[in-house]
């Protein structure tokens, strides 16, 4: 098979990895013409790297790179059986594109897009066959990230559904159907995790440091919801929270905060910019001190922060599937696949 990546950034570049890695022909494209050669580099480190270890035959990882072709035309996409997206989160752009697409590709060409947060009804909407088209959401890095959300648009035929669920199982991944909602499954049950970690705060019943200590000691959490936003970037992080927000009309439910806002207009992003919740510096990682508020932690704070946020993430879970956004056993996938829940 024959796949069109567009897009050579952080998560072109992963699901093009992913493709090769899965004997696919690749054509590689980006508007930028140095971004395909960087990601290439960039995938030859990684896969050199898992031979080194053992984790990839001898050779294979030359294999892979070969069937990789970074091409400089949106016209050389010609060959491909499918397209996926990856540019700028941009919903013109994005439809701009998928438009130039349809008179390049084949007439049965699928058409996917990788967007986070856009309506892929949307998108689809530019395109005369608006049926081919479809959202696969990777996650970062796709090599490693098993879990795609697959997320036909109210025009997608049932037929593409099937046949991207299909090549998703063929490249190891674990797919999950999802209605075309903000969020999709993963961006929309984790808010709370984020968002009623930020309203303790906010409340003064607790510091981050506590908060942190209790999803992680007692709920079992990899990362407290502070250290992880400090390391997804409070630009993005904020950002997701903001469109989730605005395009669920407003509801109040997931309402951005003011502290999280005013650290990315301080451009205290979190790690990428040495500080955030916590400081960064020289290798070690202290709590700014004045996110530090509230009593000092036991078991029962610990208790209580772990309560409130856990029945959020829980209702948030039951709200999905009451609305029919996805089964129940594909929230608990996506959750557990897509950020690690415990459970
Ligand atoms: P990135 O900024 O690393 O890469 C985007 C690439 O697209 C850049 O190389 C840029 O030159 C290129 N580009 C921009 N406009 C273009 C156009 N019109 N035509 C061709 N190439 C163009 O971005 P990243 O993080 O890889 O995100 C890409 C998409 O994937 C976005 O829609 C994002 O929302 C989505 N996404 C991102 C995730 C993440 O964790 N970074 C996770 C899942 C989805």
């Amino acid at each position: 098979m024959t796949i069109g990546i567009i897009g050579a950034g952080s998560m072109g570049s992963g699901i093009a990895q992913v493709a090769a890695t899965a004997d696919c022909r690749v054509l590689l494209y980006d508007a930028a013409t140095d971004a395909p050669r960087r990601a290439l580099a960039g995938m030859e480190k990684a896969l050199t790297n898992l031979e080194t270890k053992g984790k990839l035959p001898a050779g294979e990882a030359a294999a892979i790179l070969s069937r990789i072709e970074l091409v400089q035309e949106l016209s050389a996409l010609k060959a491909a059986d499918c397209i996926i997206e990856a540019i700028v989160e941009n919903l013109e752009v994005k439809k701009s594109l998928f438009k130039a697409l349809e008179s390049e590709v084949s007439s049965d060409c699928i058409l996917a897009t990788n967007t986070s947060s856009l309506s892929v009804t949307a998108i689809a909407a530019a395109c005369t066959r608006p049926e081919r088209c479809i959202g696969l959401h990777f996650f970062n890095p796709a090599p490693i990230m098993r879990l795609v959300e697959i997320a036909p648009a109210l025009q997608t035929s049932e037929a593409v559904v099937r046949q991207a669920d299909t090549l998703m199982r063929q490249w190891g991944k674990t797919p999950v159907l999802v209605k075309d909602t903000p969020g999709f499954i993963v961006n929309r049950v984790a808010r709370p995790f984020y968002g009623e970690a930020l309203r303790i705060l906010d409340e003064g019943m607790a510091g981050i440091t506590a908060i942190d200590r209790a999803m992680t000691e007692l709920a079992g959490f990899r990362m407290g919801p502070f250290a992880l936003m400090d390391l997804i970037g409070h630009d993005v992080n904020y950002t997701v929270t903001e469109t989730v927000f605005q395009s669920f009309f407003q509801d109040p439910r997931y309402r951005p905060s003011f502290t999280q806002k005013r650290l990315v207009e301080a451009g205290r992003l979190g790690r990428k910019s040495g500080r955030g919740f916590y400081i960064y510096k020289d290798g070690t990682t202290e709590p700014d001190s004045r996110y530090e508020t509230g009593e000092a932690y036991s078991e029962a704070l610990g208790q209580h922060i772990v309560r409130r946020i856990v029945v959020m993430l829980i209702n948030e879970a039951a709200d999905a599937l009451f609305w029919g956004i996805a089964s129940k056993e594909d929230i608990d996938l996506a959750m557990t696949l897509g950020v690690n829940y415990p459970k």
